[in-house]
């Protein structure tokens, strides 16, 4: 496996997709169609950052505050999950990857989680690429939650425990956390896990995130020198 200090690409790349919604707007579309379009992008990411020799692309599908939006657009979401989840698991772990999902799946409606549950019990443990998607996700409640989780198996609470007691325990620190869509910030998204990530925010709307972005990305992670706090 390439190692993400010394090779130039990012062994994990995590992507906030935000801007489905004024992609829509461009078009006088609604919310839906912007959301249907961010999830095709999303799914041609993943192939994209395979091939680059990424091994592990996480993408913020969901967040606990995007739970507090409106009904019909939380509907329309639900119902992509519903309809093309499975169908693309399948052809992702035909392809050779595996799939995990992060965050607080008890917050989501009974059949999306069944749904959900069903793609990860398909999914291999591990493999040379792992897609994770970050549904009902919210980082400070992750943080809370593995502290917890550390206490009651009577671990003191170090660095180590902690971050084996995240949702993403196991999954390597991402190496180049992207944000689309234009504004400069992280939403509570990787909290912790983004200590010495590379930042990199691009103003393209998530659908229109082509391969070629992602390409960019990953071009200008190769020209940062990463120093981990060192001089
Ligand atoms: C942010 O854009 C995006 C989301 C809240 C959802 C991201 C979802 C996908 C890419 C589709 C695949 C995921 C699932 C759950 C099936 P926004 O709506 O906040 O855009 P805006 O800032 O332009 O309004």
């Amino acid at each position: 496996m390439a190692d993400s200090q010394t090779s130039r690409i990012p062994r994990h790349v995590a992507i906030i997709m935000d801007g489905n919604g004024r992609w829509a707007k461009k078009r006088l579309l609604p919310r839906s169609a912007g959301h249907n379009a961010g999830m095709n992008r999303m799914i041609g990411l993943s192939e994209r950052a395979k091939q680059l020799g990424i091994h592990y692309l996480t993408v913020y599908a969901l967040s606990t505050e995007n739970l507090a939006r409106p009904k019909d657009e939380l509907d329309g979401l639900y119902s992509l999950i519903k309809k093309y989840f499975l169908k693309n698991v399948d052809k992702l772990i035909k392809g050779g990857a595996a799939l995990r999902v992060i965050g607080d799946l008890s917050l989501l409606p009974e059949d999306v989680r069944t749904v959900i549950e069903d793609g990860v019990a398909r999914s291999p443990e591990e493999a040379e690429f792992t897609f994770v998607i970050a549904l009902a996700y919210g980082s400070r409640r992750e943080i809370v939650g593995a502290c917890g989780a550390a206490a009651a198996k009577g671990l003191a609470i170090t660095e180590e425990t902690l971050s084996a007691n995240l949702y993403t325990g196991g999954i390597p620190d991402p190496d180049l956390i992207i944000r689309t869509g234009g504004e400069l910030r992280l939403s509570n998204f990787l909290l912790w896990q983004a200590a010495y990530a590379e930042l990199y925010f691009s103003d393209v709307l998530f659908p229109d995130f082509s391969d070629e972005c992602l390409d960019d990305a990953v071009a200008e992670f190769s020209r940062r020198t990463r120093r981990f706090g060192k001089v």
